[in-house]
């Protein structure tokens, strides 16, 4: 048979190949292969690794809880310091697993491997690594993997950047009843600060009917949650060929019968419109929670940042959506320490954080990564002021965030149950607003959106009963 050029056929010949060697090999050893993918960093990653899975199950491995596997995959991040350092820490731990396991391969992929002085450090002190590819070509795993069992040699394959999307390949879910839905792919925002753009390339939108198929294909296989992926959301389909809204895009998703819940992440404030505001109020399936990172309360910083918003117009923002959606639960994210902070716009970020009074807040010691505009800046905040901040910013989230999480006790909400724990009979349901209640019951409601009489917060959490 001839390889085919298109995809995604081509990834399903080379599937199919390397699947005859991995039954070879299960078979001489007798047993079964198996996989470990591990991910570091966003739900894009998790996605990706999903898709990853999908694959080496098809090819023939089973999956493995830990790393004690005939594959393992580490899905890479690099958007701060420290998770890079975890990646390399957890190498040489691989190191040892491979010298006890001939048959064992190691794979490294995701934005890490985008950056070329990691690829050269890789290829120098980690010759044991088999298959290093970056975020374009995530879809040609199997083909990769073909050229490693054929060669025998480390494959390195990373691109530059891409302008394809590949659909319909295999892939496998952590949760039968809920998933995440990449709409988009890249980021084209350029952030001072931030290495994505670098690493995930230029924004690319997926078809809206691509995306709509996938959706009702989950529906189908049990699915009543999905999280709509993007590292900005609010600026989805502007580059199609027939451009659409995200409002739009939500409109239609939600009809979508058999589904319950539609959630989506990130939205970047700059482009967050009145017609989505207009579709979140009207919607009866979008979720209550709107995760809209400020990154700093300071409108000098979000300058120097390139966030283009002031703190004045987050504010406007914050107001119009609560006006449209009273309940709604606002997450965000913040950065601490980026250059030329100083303590008022410090406090500039302490007095924004009370008066939107977030659900949670993620908040981050600014990480200085390679090649971006902020890394060249040269007021950098010694390290241990940005601490002393960092801790300041982090009990007043946790003391918002205790009461405003407590402000629906003595309601009823729906819950769709995740897990069921046997030796409480407690089921674990996550609340529209993102919140978990756990609340007896029984193993059957997994997957089901259960009505639950909120009785008590405890802190992050609620307690409650099923409501009639
Ligand atoms: N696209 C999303 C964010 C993706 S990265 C958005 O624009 O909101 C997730 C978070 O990591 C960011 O919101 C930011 O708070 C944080 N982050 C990104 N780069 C960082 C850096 N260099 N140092 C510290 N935190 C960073
Ligand atoms: Fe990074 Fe900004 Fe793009 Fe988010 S919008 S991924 S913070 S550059
Ligand atoms: Fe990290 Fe890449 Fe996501 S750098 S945060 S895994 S897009």
């Amino acid at each position: 048979m001839e390889i085919p050029v298109k995809e995604p056929e081509r990834q399903y010949y080379f599937i199919e190949k390397t699947k005859e060697k991995v039954a070879r090999i299960a078979e001489q050893l007798g047993r079964p292969l198996t996989f470990c993918v591990q991910t570091f960093g966003c739900q894009m990653n998790a996605r990706d690794s999903e898709k990853l899975s999908g694959i080496l199950r098809e090819i023939g491995y089973e999956e493995q809880e830990d790393e004690h596997a005939d594959f393992v995959i580490y899905n890479t991040c690099t958007v701060r310091e420290n998770a890079n350092l975890r990646v390399y820490g957890r190498l040489g731990y691989l190191h040892n697993l491979k010298k006890k396991n001939p048959h064992m391969m190691i794979a490294l992929c995701g934005c890490m491997m985008q950056e070329a002085h990691v690829v050269e450090k890789l290829k120098k002190s980690y010759r044991f690594v088999d298959l290093i590819f970056g975020t374009h070509n995530i879809y040609k795993f199997a083909e990769l993997l073909a050229t490693r069992f054929e060669t025998g040699e480390m494959v390195i394959d990373i691109w530059k950047d891409t302008d394809q999307i590949v659909e319909n390949l295999p892939n496998d879910r952590k949760y039968p009843f809920k998933s995440g839905v990449n709409i988009m792919f890249g980021c084209n925002n350029f952030c001072s600060y931030c290495i994505v753009p670098y690493v995930r390339g230029r924004e690319r939108s997926r078809n809206p009917e691509q995306i709509v198929e996938e959706i009702k294909r989950l529906v189908a296989d049990g699915v009543v949650e999905v999280m709509l992926l993007g590292q900005n959301v609010n600026s989805y389909g502007k580059n199609l060929e027939h451009p659409i809204t995200f409002a739009q895009l939500l409109m239609q998703i939600e009809q979508i019968e058999g589904l319950e819940r539609i959630r989506f992440m990130t939205s970047h404030p700059k482009d967050l419109s009145d017609e989505l505001i207009e579709v979140m109020a009207k919607s009866r399936k979008i979720c209550p929670h709107l995760h809209l990172p400020v990154q700093s309360g300071s409108t000098k910083i979000l300058k120097d940042m390139n966030r283009r918003y002031t703190k004045e117009q987050y504010l406007q923002l914050v107001k119009k959506i609560r006006k449209a959606v009273p309940d709604i639960s606002l997450t965000t994210d913040i950065i601490v320490g980026f250059p030329g902070e100083t303590e008022e716009d410090f406090q500039e970020t302490l007095s924004l954080v009370e008066e939107v009074q977030y659900d949670s807040a993620f908040t981050f010691i600014y990480s200085k990564r390679s090649g971006t505009p902020a890394a060249a800046m040269e007021n950098q905040v010694p390290e241990e002021v940005v601490k002393e901040r960092f801790d300041r910013l982090l009990a007043k989230v946790q003391e918002i965030a205790r009461r405003t999480c407590a402000r629906f006790e003595g309601r009823t909400q729906e819950a769709l149950a995740e897990e069921y724990n046997e030796e409480n009979h407690l089921v674990t349901g996550r609340l529209g607003n993102n919140l978990l209640v756990h609340f007896p019951g029984e193993a059957g409601m997994i997957g089901h959106m259960i009505p639950v009489y909120l009785e008590e917060c405890k802190g992050f959490y609620y307690l409650g009963r099923k409501a009639e």
